[in-house]
Parts: structure tokens; sequence; C-alpha cells
């Protein structure tokens, strides 16, 4: 591409690509974790819609459990979502990682800038999303939204077996730490590279970034943007949806 026709940061088209294939284990038994539903509607379809209101995010890649991509091609069509957003499915894989990587094969070129976000955070607010969006634009290669913890930490030696009694390592000073969401932002160039380079395992897409020696950088996130993992998550995330519903007057 020439110069004069390379689009500048704040014309660069935005896609997210959407990791769903995981069965959500620590959720318990049931229907994979992305599929199922917080007041009738299924958490992907609140974290697609999370992502598409942004006005910047053009394209939505959803990574499909890897048996399920049709049925989430259907739930797609069966739910409303913004005419403006181009939606695309994959099928997932085994990890995270690789979901991520399969979604990010499937991502046009024009897309110099890339989302990354859990399903499983189906009610990050769009202003979480449009921060993160902005300070890629500003020039930052990696972005994760981040929130200072309540709890302290401690690092442990993990026990053998669960339940056992284990050393406390180290205590990290709380005021240093953060707890990382998503939507994680990305030059897509760097995140494809990290993508093809770091094979060990990591659990956020930054992380593979920081691997390659490319600085990251942490904006606010948001106490919405929450994971759900365990079964009290379900609850939280649908107080959460009836206090919406009571501020907003319907
Ligand atoms: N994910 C994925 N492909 C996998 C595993 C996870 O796309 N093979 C996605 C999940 O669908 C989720 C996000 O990555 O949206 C974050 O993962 P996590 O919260 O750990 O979800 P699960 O792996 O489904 O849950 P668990 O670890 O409890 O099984
Ligand atoms: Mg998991």
């Amino acid at each position: 591409m020439s110069d004069e026709s390379r689009p500048t940061p704040a014309q660069t088209p935005v896609a997210a690509v959407i990791p769903a294939a995981g069965r959500g284990v620590r959720l318990g038994p049931g229907a994979p974790k992305a599929l199922r539903a917080l007041n009738g509607t299924p958490m992907l379809i609140h974290a697609i819609r999370a992502l598409a209101a942004s006005r910047h995010v053009s394209l939505v890649i959803v990574v499909a459990p890897p048996e399920g991509a049709a049925e989430v091609k259907s739930l797609l069509d069966a739910h409303a979502l913004p005419e403006r957003t181009d939606f695309l499915v994959v099928p997932g894989g085994e990890s995270r990682q690789e979901s991520v990587r399969l979604g990010l094969e499937a991502l046009p070129p024009r897309y110099g800038i890339v989302l990354v976000h859990d399903a499983a955070r189906p009610l990050v607010p769009v202003d979480t999303v449009d921060a993160v969006i902005e300070a890629v634009r500003d020039g930052a290669p990696a972005v994760v939204p981040a929130l200072p913890l309540a709890d302290t930490v401690k690092e442990v030696e993990p026990a053998a077996v669960a339940g056992d009694p284990e050393p406390v390592v180290a205590t990290p000073e709380r005021s240093r730490l953060r707890a990382v969401q998503t939507p994680q932002g990305f030059d897509r160039e760097t995140l494809v590279r990290a993508h093809e380079s770091v094979t060990e395992n990591v659990t956020d897409d930054a992380g593979m970034v920081e691997q390659l020696g490319v600085p990251v950088v942490a904006v606010p996130g948001h106490e919405e943007a929450f994971k759900v993992t365990r079964p009290l998550d379900l609850v939280l995330a649908e107080a959460v949806l009836a206090r919406r519903r009571l501020n907003d007057g319907f």
C-alpha cells in the first residue's frame, strides 16, 4: 500500500474477535458457557452487542465452539444486531489462544486495529471499548483495560493435592497490581506476530505481546466488564442487567 492510500490511525477500520469456544467448566454442567442465557438472551449475544455498540467497530468475528458454528450463525440471525456492523463466524480450537488465532486468520486485510474480547464478559460498557480503541489509535501497540485489586494477592507454592495448605512465597504490593479485563486492543500486525511466534500457553493476548518485548499499556477498566466464570457470576450479571433496565426506565 502506498503512503497516500494508507489509512491514518483515526480512519483505520477496527475489528473485534470474540473467543466464545470455551466449555465453561467452572460454571458447571450445561451448554457451552457463551451460549447460556442471561435474562433470556445468550451471553454471546450480549457480548456481541456490547462490542458492536461502538461506532468504531465495523466487523465482529465470533469464534464459536468447534462443533457449534452453525448454531452460532443461526443465533446471530435470530437476534437484532446493528446493521452497520459485519459479522463472521469461525469454529474455535482447544485453547483460548488457538481460538483467537483462528479468529485472526479470518480477519480481512483492511482492518489495522483488532480487539480481542471474551464472550464471557457480556456486560462491558461501550465507553470501555472506546477507551481501548482510542489508546490504540493514539499509538499504543497493545492496550488492556485494568482495575486495581480489592483483595491482597499472595504468591504460593501450589499444593500437589487441592485443598492442602500452601506455603506463601511472596506478597506483591497491592497498589502496583491490576486485574486485567477485555477487550484488549492491538495494532493488528503486532498481535498477529505475537500469535505466530509465542507458543507457551498464556492467559491473555497482551501477555504474548509482552513476550515480544513490545510495550503494553493499561487504561481504566470497568467493574461491569467482569468475567462470568463461576455460578455466582451469573447472579451478578443478571443483577447488573436489572439495574440497567431500572436506570433506562423500562
Ligand atoms: N475460549 C475459547 N476457546 C477455548 C477456551 C476458551 O474461545 N478453547 C473463550 C471462552 O469461550 C471465553 C474466553 O475464552 O469467552 C475466556 O475463557 P474462560 O472464561 O476461561 O471460559 P471457558 O474456558 O469457557 O471456561 P472454563 O475455563 O471455566 O472452562
Ligand atoms: Mg478457560
